[in-house]
């Protein structure tokens, strides 16, 4: 039987010093409770009471290297004996750069923060002031961050929702003030007419579309064919910015990012999780036109910008995942298709309606009798979230850990030995929920 002991005494301490023993609230609502851990190398994660886990959260997506990888810990190690933040320029910054600059198809210039949600501030600053407008158009079940002036629609119920062709606007956070519900638009994701209306009547006072290329924040939802080739055209026909928000698909879907892989290229993108290896960096990046709007009327400022442990974590992530034309990519994609089809033929055989949606490097598990989730009122409404938090907590007693959410990401260091484990772990887990 596992212990989580340990894990509890911790949390139970945590929470004398810590709001609800967390420091990202993004944490508080794990099941069983917000576990501790001590350490993580490769594909395994280790808590605080000695028990392992196969690990498919990797820190919410950066780890897309596994953990403790080798050469990012070397390059980091290398670069922080030298100095660790100078106020002031150094080569390392040029290197990643220049590697966005050849992988990115919109990376013309970059600018380097800490976080997505640091970043997509910039973008939204910077896209503003390039067309002189303010509303920016966004989609439901998106996420672009925490910030007081961007955290909108986060998890709202269905019923508060408003109709599906104008959807209500709603603020996620006691302490937001409501005139930033004046900045956007909203609709449902994955509707071009819906966009083409809008943009028919309002398109002269939209600054940009911003939107994450494949909804990886409800569920894991590729972009519907013509989707994304529409916003390119209707953003193109009516002067607004095209901004993708790949802070979860940068180098997770490809190395040329989510804009590489649908073959549509935005004005601006932000990118962050998947960059470094599991250190704090997050890119603006762009036309460099726009972006020379930061060397004249355009602030962009932060005291830890491309610091030198960022850059090197960066730099060495990168070259990992570029290295041997693509093998990175290939393995995980492999990997991932084998889990994902090993999960598929588990839900047949135990007859339950588990159902996996996404691409192979990140994907989504839930329970509902829907052939694919489509949007996030698919999403809310019809997926069965307490009996996927109880297999989740049946996969952790069994040695795998995921998201409560449902996505799943895979490394370049999980296996197919990682594969069979998982599947046998679910085998087991999906009888013990269907008999509860
Ligand atoms: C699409 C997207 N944008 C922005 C953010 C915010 O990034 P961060 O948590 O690094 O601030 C996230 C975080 O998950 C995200 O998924």
């Amino acid at each position: 039987m596992i212990s989580w002991a340990e894990s509890w005494r911790l949390l139970e301490r945590a929470r004398n010093s810590i709001p609800g023993g967390v420091t990202s609230n993004v944490r508080a609502g794990e099941r069983p409770f917000p576990l501790f851990f001590a350490r993580a190398a490769g594909a395994i994660i280790t808590d605080v009471d000695g028990n392992e886990y196969i690990d498919y959260v990797l820190g919410q997506g950066p780890m897309i290297l596994g953990h403790s990888h080798p050469a990012v810990l070397d390059a980091v190690e290398r670069a922080m004996r030298r100095g660790q933040l100078f106020a002031g320029q150094h080569e390392l910054e040029i290197e990643v750069a220049e590697a966005l600059v050849r992988l990115i198809p919109c990376a013309e210039h970059c600018r380097f923060g800490l976080s997505g949600s640091e970043l997509v501030q910039a973008a939204m600053r910077l896209a503003r002031a390039i067309t002189g407008r303010t509303l920016i158009l966004r989609f439901e079940g998106h996420y672009h961050g925490w910030f007081d002036n961007v955290l909108l629609n986060a998890a709202t119920p269905i019923d508060q929702l408003g109709p599906r062709e104008s959807p209500q606007l709603r603020l996620s956070s006691a302490g937001q003030t409501s005139s930033v519900l004046g900045d956007y638009l909203l609709l449902p994701w994955n509707d071009l007419a819906l966009v083409e209306q809008l943009f028919a009547e309002r398109g002269h006072e939209i600054a940009a579309v911003m939107t994450e290329p494949m909804m990886c924040n409800t569920g894991a939802i590729p972009p519907a064919p013509a989707f994304l080739k529409g916003l390119r055209r209707l953003c193109d026909q009516h002067g607004a910015l095209l901004y993708m928000d790949e802070t979860i698909t940068g180098f997770r879907l490809g190395i040329s990012g989510a804009q590489g892989r649908f073959g549509v290229t935005p004005d601006l993108a932000t990118f962050a999780k998947a960059m470094a290896g599991g250190f704090a960096t997050a890119a603006l990046v762009g036309r460099r036109d726009h972006m020379e709007r930061l060397t004249r009327d355009v602030n962009h400022s932060g005291t830890f910008n491309g610091n030198v442990i960022s850059m090197a974590a960066a730099a060495a992530a990168l070259a990992e995942l570029e290295r041997d034309d693509g093998a990175a990519y290939r393995h995980m994609e492999e990997i991932g298709s084998a889990l994902i089809d090993g999960v598929r033929e588990l839900a047949s055989r135990h007859g339950v309606p588990l159902l996996v949606q996404g691409l192979p490097t990140a994907f989504h598990l839930a329970f509902t009798e829907l052939s694919a989730i489509s949007d996030y009122r698919d999403y809310i409404q019809h997926c069965d979230k307490e009996r996927y938090g109880r297999l989740k907590v049946a996969l952790l007693r069994r040695g795998v850990r995921v998201l409560d959410r449902g996505i799943w990401y895979i490394s370049t260091a999980h296996t197919y030995a990682h594969v069979e484990r998982t599947i046998a772990a679910l085998d087991d887990a999906l009888t013990e929920v269907d008999n509860q």
